[in-house]
Order: structure tokens, then sequence, then C-alpha cells
């Protein structure tokens, strides 16, 4: 399939987990991949995984969290790939604690990463897309922000907010043709988890756990997300905007 064929695409944490399954899938779909990490070593290893295989991408070293860092970065991106057409917001980081036991120096860290940098990030591409009269955004929150989940207050109240954030610039951007949709993984086998299950104290009874309570039996591997979020960012889905999806094995069934 070349859905994406020509599209220049940025994926924010493409080093990570679900971030590398994503750039990976839409190179496989034709675009042209912008490969955003604060981890540049990571990023280089997924832009060289994808030319190895034959698709286009380029790795930059990008800290969403610092206005200056997205716009050198996004505008690199406009010189050498073209304008942005699809942005997904995806990274993330957590800490694993019960609230009354995080510090304010926390808090700040973790709405730095999961809300501030993902407003930059739009900030800076959207007056583009919208002068083009074209766009797609995917922002990937978690469940975590439709249901809670303990150990995640401040994480959760982050991801909640970009729900928010995404229905409202869906609302004043649909006159533009730019649709904003929302992505919520559940429990995912990535680093991040990793630092989940450690947090949790018991990594296998965690596991045991999670693997009871998900209806399909099992927890997610990067690769069940890119599906949900391509669609999302396709033509297929030109009259979606505003919506939220769980992809989380059904975990989560709510409204
Ligand atoms: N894994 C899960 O269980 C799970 C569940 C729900 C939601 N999510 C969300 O999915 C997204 C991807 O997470 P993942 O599980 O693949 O984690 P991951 O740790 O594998 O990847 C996250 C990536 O974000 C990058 N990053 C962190 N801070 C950054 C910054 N300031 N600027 C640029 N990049 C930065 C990291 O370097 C890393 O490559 C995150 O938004 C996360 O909150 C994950």
């Amino acid at each position: 399939m070349t859905r994406f064929a020509g599209k220049t695409v940025v994926v924010t944490g493409g080093g990570g987990g679900i971030g590398g399954a994503t750039c990976r899938r839409f190179a496989k779909e034709g675009a042209k991949v912008a490969v955003f990490d604060l981890n540049l070593e990571a990023a280089e290893r997924v832009a060289a995984d994808i030319r190895a295989d034959g698709g286009t991408a380029q790795a930059y070293r990008c800290d969403i969290t610092d206005r200056a860092s997205v716009d050198n970065a996004v505008a690199t991106v406009h010189d050498t790939q073209g304008p942005v057409d699809v942005l997904v917001n995806n990274a993330g980081w957590d800490v694993f604690k019960p609230f009354t036991k995080t510090e304010p120096a926390q808090w700040e860290k973790l709405i730095a990463i999961n809300l501030t940098g993902a407003l930059h990030m739009h900030h800076a591409v959207l007056p583009g897309m919208a002068a083009r009269k074209t766009g797609r955004i995917v922002n990937i929150a978690s469940d975590a922000a439709r249901v809670g989940s303990s150990g995640e207050a401040v994480y959760a109240a982050c991801k909640g907010g970009l729900v928010a954030f995404s229905k409202t610039v869906a609302r004043e951007h649909a006159r533009h043709g730019i649709t904003v949709n929302v992505v919520c993984p559940g429990p995912t086998d990535t680093a991040l988890f990793a630092d989940y299950k450690e947090g949790a104290g018991n990594p296998e009874k965690l596991m045991e756990a999670f693997t009871r309570s998900i209806p399909l039996g099992r927890i997610g591997q990067p690769d069940d997300l890119p599906g949900a979020i391509l669609f999302f960012a396709s033509e297929d889905a030109a009259f979606v905007t505003g919506q939220v999806l769980s992809v989380s094995g059904g975990l989560t069934m709510n409204g």
C-alpha cells in the first residue's frame, strides 16, 4: 500500500517503541518520515532501518519541551523533506508513584513532556497546515486519560489535557481542512511500560493481572498501534475529527 506516497510525516518520540513501529509503518506506505527524538541515536537507528528497507527517513534531535529545538527541527524538515503533511505527537514519559509521593519538580517535567511538548509541536506546524488548507494530526494519549491509572496521576492529567486540547484544536481548524484525533494505547510492551512494571514493585504479578483483565488476553505490542494511527492520518479518515480511540485489547470499554 502507498497511502502516504510523497507525504511528509513527523513522529515525535520516533526512536521509542510505539514511535518506531509507527515510523516504520508510515515508511512502508510510502511516506517521507521525519523521526524526532530527544535520543538522536535511537532516532537514527529507526531511520537507518527504514532506509535499509528501501524507505525514506531522516532522524532529527528534537527536545519537544524546548520551543527553539522544535522550531529548528520543523524548519529543517520543511527545507529538506517538504512541508509537514502529518504530525504524530507520540513522545512521552512517566514516573510511577502515588500522587502524594511525587514532587512538584516531577510534575513540571511530566507536564513539559506530556502536555507542553505537544502544544509546541502543534504551534509550530498548524500555521503552515492552515495556509495549505490540509493537514492531519494524531495525538498519542493513554487510557489513563479516559479512566485514570493508579501511580500515574499527573501523567493522566496531562493526557486528559491532551484529549481536551485535541478536540478544541480540531474544532478551531476544521475549516482549514485539518483533522486532529487521539489514539489511547493501553499497556504496551515498550521501555516506558518496563519502567511502569518496575515502579509497581512486582512486575510478574502485574503482568498476570493485566493479562487476566485484558479481554483479548495479552498486553499490547508496539505494532498493535500503527493501524489506528495511520487510519486517522489517511484519506479514509477525512471526515473524522476530534475523536478518541482506545487500542488496549478491550481493557477499557467506557463510552
Ligand atoms: N507503553 C505503554 O504502555 C503506553 C500506554 C499508554 C500510552 N503510551 C504513550 O505512548 C507514547 C509512546 O510511548 P512508548 O511506550 O513507545 O515509550 P518509549 O519510552 O518506548 O518511547 C518514548 C520516546 O519519547 C522520547 N522522548 C521523551 N522525552 C522527549 C522529549 N522531551 N523530546 C523528544 N522525545 C522525547 C524518548 O526518547 C523515547 O524514544 C507515549 O506518549 C506514551 O505516553 C504508552
